[in-house]
């Protein structure tokens, strides 16, 4: 009985399927017809309402809406309340339109993901299109149809408190991750409830903020934007992304949302990104305070003509757009180019076809069994080993009584970071929960003092407990309102009484494992030579506890890497590993050189550095071109697990490139693959390098593969690498650029 019953529903299911998306084939055939019937019969001011985002807590909003003077709505989250509000827009707005709903999920919604930062050092893109997956079924359901994210920018500075919310220092893992957020959120079908659309941002040069100063000003050559900061956003576009987010900041005078040269010539023109475009919140009111605009109709007037399609909260399109148009500033085709894009965006999202969640499914309400697991084995591979002296980790079952201290040991709201979407941090797990769910009854704990406190009276408390123990583990770090938006720091070191603590808790001479949460690279030079086992977990998520543990145990085999250089100190930052020669380079016998006099150049751990408690060991590599067919360079190498853990080991292909007329970086990220080997256990490893991976910047700003010599590097981080060099011949070059 039940089995007919299952398999007629099956059915059922199966006719819908093929009948639904006949229905939304044939609609997105038609979708620009749709979009001009709409627009024709709208008048200026509805058109203004669609260039207009409202933030949830606007006391007129229903009203508003009602009037047709919204088009989106920001931070309304719950299908209840997005039901409410669509139905008023759909049931009484001039046109019906649907409004969008957008939210920043940043790394998950309810079931809490790693940081960006993190999820970058698993350099595995499937968990970043997992988590997006996840986020968007649970925003989905929960109304949201739009997230602000991912964010691209590309970031140096970790003083700069944004670096947590990206994916670190390079263009290329950055890039790679750019377009795993867009798949995931987006999806295979736009039009699916529970695909969301992704905003790319923030368009662009935000992370270069001079002094890694918030909202600070940005100031470089056209060439470095092209060759760095523009590569994530091209990739999140070439993969779909249906709207763009203009910055804060200036770029060259030029505020980010008053900026035709990025929006119209770059994105638009050169792109020709079909999508929307929308300024980050109160971006185009604080074209006032920048400097470039005299009033709030000026402010709108800049922004339109920059190509903002969507003034995000500052009500100055709503206010001017109309009158800019009618006193002939503005052109109603430039009016009319704004609504298409964002009224063929909700096309897209099957808005007009189902503008309505209905009941919220109860996945939403609490982390299911299966989001927790997913979280956690994110989560694993997210966490870096940074040192590990003499195989203290992973420790023993047996290993005897255990502290535990620090002021973040028993924190839950430090594990979901910040931007934490409709997380509850009563559900996260700590990292002393963590650690006591191994079964380990002999746990002492002791917070050591306040992290934000420069009282000092809790380490004597701390060292007696690390004496009755046979091994400290030790949680550091910085809480989660130290990083994110308006969260810059002028230093990197452990904030508060932090050092000392952990100094004191060291010369007891117990054995110390050092757990570090943050949302930058923290500067912990003095750690990386007296604490023998340091990870760097950043913050991990819901399930984060479990997941350190799980680390530190051995019931995981770490195998995260660094997005980002770890400095020494601030005082070298900017930090990144692609950085130029300069005629003078390091390593020469002569003060003569590039350098400090007082400091090393180098950071403390490079960018692509993680261990793991396997040994992985590179032979053979070849690199060959070729050019028949696709031309490429096949570059081949073997890698061993000459350890006896079964381990991931992130393979890390990097070039050098041959004299070029502009100076070309003493090393780049071309691509990686993550591997997972048994003890004793060697795979060859096979990258297919297009020549498009080798174009190079031109003074012209095109990009055109240079003739000569390279080097591949092939190993364990940018640092670390067994090189061989190819050819590319000047008629390979000219060839390939035909
Ligand atoms: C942030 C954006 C965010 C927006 C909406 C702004 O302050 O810069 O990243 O998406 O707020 O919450």
């Amino acid at each position: 009985m039940s089995r007919s019953y299952s398999s007629i529903s099956y059915l059922a299911a199966f006719f819908m399927l093929v009948c639904c998306t006949r229905i939304e084939a044939l609609e997105r055939a038609d979708l620009n017809e749709r979009v001009e019937e709409i627009l024709s019969a709208m008048t200026l001011d509805e058109k203004v309402g669609q260039l207009n985002q409202y933030d949830v807590g606007e006391s007129d909003l229903k009203k508003a809406i009602a009037e047709g003077k919204v088009g989106s709505v920001l931070n309304a989250v719950g299908a209840a309340l997005t039901d409410e509000l669509q139905r008023i827009a759909v049931e009484r707005s001039p046109h019906h339109i649907p409004i969008l709903f957008a939210f920043d999920v940043i790394h998950g919604l309810r079931t809490i993901f790693p940081i960006p930062l993190g999820l970058a050092s698993t350099w595995d893109p499937e968990s970043i299109e997992t988590m997006a997956r996840i986020s968007a079924e649970e925003a989905g359901e929960s109304g949201v149809r739009m997230t602000f994210s991912p964010m691209v920018d590309v970031a140096r500075d970790p003083r700069w408190g944004r670096i947590a919310e990206g994916s670190g220092e390079d263009k290329t893992l950055g890039s790679i991750m750019a377009r795993a957020y867009v798949r995931g959120y987006q999806g295979v079908d736009l039009s699916a409830p529970t695909s969301i659309a992704a905003c790319v941002k923030h368009y662009v040069g935000y992370g270069a903020a001079e002094g890694g100063r918030d909202y600070n000003t940005v100031d470089m050559s056209e060439g470095r934007l092209r060759e760095i900061y523009l590569p994530p956003f091209k990739a999140a576009v070439d993969s779909g992304a249906v709207a763009v987010m203009s910055a804060f900041n200036t770029l060259n005078g030029v505020p980010a949302s008053a900026n035709d040269h990025t929006l119209r010539d770059i994105l638009k023109g050169e792109w020709k990104f079909p999508g929307l475009v929308i300024s980050d919140m109160y971006s185009i009111r604080e074209l006032m305070p920048h400097g470039v605009a005299t009033d709030a109709k000026d402010a709108a007037r800049k922004a339109l003509l920059a190509g903002v399609d969507i003034d995000m909260a500052s009500g100055v399109y709503l206010d001017h757009a109309a009158a800019l148009v009618r006193g002939g500033v503005i052109s109603l085709s430039m009016i009319d180019d704004a609504v298409r894009r964002i009224l063929r965006v909700k096309f897209q999202l099957g808005l007009f076809e189902r503008p309505y969640v209905g009941d919220e499914r109860d996945a939403n309400k609490s982390l299911t069994a299966e989001k927790r697991a997913s979280t956690r084995a994110i989560a694993q591979k997210s966490i870096v080993l940074l040192r590990n002296e003499g195989s203290l980790l992973p420790l023993s079952k047996s290993v005897g009584p255990i502290a535990v201290i620090g002021p973040l040991a028993d924190s839950k709201p430090v594990m979901l970071g910040n931007w934490l979407g409709k997380g509850n941090a009563d559900e996260a797990v700590s990292v002393i929960e963590g650690i006591r769910s191994k079964g380990r009854d002999i746990v002492l704990f002791n917070k050591g003092g306040d992290i934000l406190n420069d009282a000092i009276d809790g380490i004597d408390s701390a060292v007696e407990v690390a004496r009755k123990a046979n091994v400290v583990i030790m949680v550091l770090g910085e809480n989660v309102d130290m990083s994110g938006e308006a969260a810059s720091r002028a230093n990197l070191n452990l904030p508060g009484q932090q050092e000392k603590l952990l100094e004191a808790v060291v010369a007891t001479g117990k054995p110390v494992v050092l757990v570090l949460m943050s949302g930058r690279p923290l500067s912990i030079a003095w750690a990386s030579t007296h604490v023998p086992a340091i990870l760097e977990a950043w913050f991990p998520g819901s399930e984060g506890g479990n997941a350190i543990a799980d680390i530190i145990f051995g019931d995981s085999n770490p195998s995260a890497r660094l997005p980002v250089s770890i400095p020494r100190s601030a005082e070298q930052v900017p930090i990144y590993y692609d950085h130029l020669s300069t005629g003078r380079p390091t390593g020469a016998n002569t003060r003569y050189q590039t350098g400090y006099l007082d400091l090393e150049i180098s950071p403390l751990y490079p960018f692509g550095y993680g261990l793991s408690y396997s040994d992985f060991e590179y032979r053979d590599l070849h690199a060959e071109v070729l050019l028949s067919g696709d031309d490429k360079v096949k570059v081949s190498v073997d890698v061993t697990n000459i350890s006896q853990h079964a381990g991931d080991e992130v393979v890390q292909l990097y070039i050098r490139e041959p004299a070029s007329t502009i100076a070309r970086p003493v090393i780049q990220l071309k691509d990686f693959k993550r591997i997972r080997l048994n003890p004793g256990e060697t795979r060859n490893a096979i990258f297919d390098l297009n020549f498009n991976q080798l174009r190079a910047l031109q003074p012209d700003m095109s990009f055109v593969v240079n003739p000569g010599i390279y080097r591949v590097g092939v190993g364990s981080n940018s640092a670390k690498l067994l090189e061989a060099p190819f050819e590319i011949s000047p008629s390979g070059a000219i060839a390939r650029e035909k």
